[in-house]
């Protein structure tokens, strides 16, 4: 993929693309607004600048410009579908289902309804995804910052984005155990719109991240030349009026005989921070993410065979939960959660691992909090002693959670652990509810709730 992007960039063909995409872009911009990434921005100062030191505030003119030409805004929405037809950000994002999630909250007589995600998910998610909105301090977990590019709940391994149909469950189940409500009534189309919803604003979020990183290697050099991009549409809009006419004759370049050289060194930027920084190292991630899904292997027969998981594989996952696999170092030699439980989700990881801060003392973090942090919270292991599984209680959801980890958060892959092995512990972990917790043996009280079926729906 990186590929042909690399061979379809080189072409002309792509440069115009995209120049008559940006001449588009120049628009009045309506409210309300994606908020900026202070946090990453104070964060990027911090890593990079002396104490006293500030980025020149020009490149948030220079971020916010590329971000709205390639994106639109929250009511106007848009992709820059700068290859064509084979444009691999339009075929991960449809712009007309974006058009159903994005904008004011609205119907026709006909039942059809805009703004599904200003009326459904953005007092949690916030306008942007920032995770956020106005009822985000009341909730634990926080709401989820789409724009790290993290999740948690999904079919694919670490460091791998969702699929569609992981996001779809996400929506359609919620997540039990969290704020995240289950939209069970959604119509399906609704629901695939705030699907790439969810993707856009990931993608836009990564996409900030990825410039606010390239800051501190500029030197005062501009991230993007604003006035040429400027004059270039410009040209461009000339060009545009005079169809027919010759070229040349519409430049009609005797007031900018420079612009040929500043369009040349424009271009050659865009290659950079869209064909390279947007489309392949986050696009391609995302368009590539279906080939990375991990197969759950079928269960032993005989783990299955019973109501509830037989005492020979509880009693094997049992000694690999406090042996082999080290799940008490963090669920706790109870299960109640109580092992380590002085640690922190890779979102609030994220700025809190800047030098210099000190989750004890709020001093040293205050900038962060007033640049939009939420106040840290450590992450809690599962008391696994309660059957709630928010990423599903099927024993093939649990069985990913413990073979893949859970992103953003402590909980490990089991790369050391047989397939057979997981199984095992897997049967433990469905056990553990009904364990006793005194008097040693590991007597089962009840069966487990919700069946048998291996995989959920
Ligand atoms: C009442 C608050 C609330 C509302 C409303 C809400 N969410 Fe969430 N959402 C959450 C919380 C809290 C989490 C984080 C749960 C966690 O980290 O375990 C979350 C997580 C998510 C995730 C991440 C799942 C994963 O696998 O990591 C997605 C995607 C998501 N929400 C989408 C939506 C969409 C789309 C809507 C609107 C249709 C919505 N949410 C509405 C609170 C909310
Ligand atoms: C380094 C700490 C750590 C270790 C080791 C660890 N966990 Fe976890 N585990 C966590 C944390 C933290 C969470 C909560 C994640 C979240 O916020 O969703 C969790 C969540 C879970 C969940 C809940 C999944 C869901 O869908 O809600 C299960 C089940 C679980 N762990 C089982 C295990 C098993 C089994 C092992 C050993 C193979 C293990 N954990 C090892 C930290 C750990």
């Amino acid at each position: 993929m990186a590929e042909i992007l690399r061979a379809l960039v080189s072409k002309s063909v792509a440069a115009v693309g995209l120049m008559a995409f940006l001449l588009a872009g120049c628009e009045k911009v309506p409210s309300p607004e994606f908020r900026a990434n202070r946090v990453e921005w104070v964060k990027q100062e911090r890593l990079n600048l002396e104490a006293d030191q500030q980025f020149a505030p020009e490149y948030r003119e220079q971020v916010d410009t590329l971000l709205t030409t390639l994106f639109g805004t929250p009511d106007e929405p848009r992709l820059p579908a700068i290859y064509g037809d084979e444009d691999p950000l339009n075929q991960l994002v449809s712009l007309d289902r974006l058009r159903l999630a994005a904008g004011p909250v609205s119907s026709d007589e006909k039942g059809k309804h805009w703004g599904l995600y200003r009326e459904h998910c953005a007092h949690c998610h916030g306008i942007t995804g920032d995770g956020a909105g106005p009822t985000a301090l009341a909730l634990y977990p926080y709401p989820r910052d789409f724009r790290l590019g993290k999740y948690k709940f999904k079919s694919t391994p670490l460091r791998r984005p969702p699929t569609d149909a992981d996001l779809v469950r996400v929506i359609r189940r919620g997540i039990p155990g969290s704020a995240m409500p289950a939209f069970t009534t959604l119509p399906e189309e609704e629901v695939l719109a705030l699907v790439d919803y969810v993707k856009y604003l990931t993608i836009r979020g990564e996409y900030e991240r990825r410039l606010l990183a390239e800051l501190p290697g500029l030197e005062g050099e501009p991230l993007v030349d604003l006035k040429a991009l400027r004059a270039g549409s410009t040209k461009q809009a000339t060009a545009g009026a005079n169809a027919g006419a010759n070229q040349k004759e519409a430049g009609g370049g005797s007031e900018q005989p420079e612009l040929p050289a500043e369009q040349e060194a424009l271009n050659a930027q865009l290659q950079t921070l869209v064909g390279e920084y947007l489309y392949e190292e986050i696009v391609d991630r995302w368009s590539d993410r279906d080939e990375s899904i991990t197969e759950v292997p079928a269960p032993p027969a005989d783990l299955m065979s019973t109501a509830a998981p037989p005492q020979e594989w509880v009693a094997k996952g049992r000694d690999l939960f406090f042996g082999k696999a080290n799940c008490v170092q963090c669920h706790g030699a109870t299960g109640l959660g109580d092992g380590q439980t002085q640690n922190y989700d890779d979102w609030t990881n994220d700025w809190l691992k800047t030098p210099g801060v000190d989750v004890l003392s709020k001093q040293t973090y205050q900038h962060f909090l007033e640049a939009g942090a939420l106040p840290p919270r450590p992450v809690r292991p599962r008391n696994l002693r309660i059957p709630v599984y928010r990423g599903g209680k099927a024993p093939a959801d649990i069985y990913r959670r413990i073979a893949n980890g859970i992103e953003g958060t402590p909980m490990p892959s089991s790369p050391s652990l047989t397939p057979e092995e997981v199984w095992a512990v897997v049967a433990y972990v469905q056990a553990m509810p009904y364990e006793r917790l005194s008097g040693g043996d590991a007597a089962m009280s009840a069966r487990p709730v919700g069946g048998r079926e291996v995989s959920g729906k």
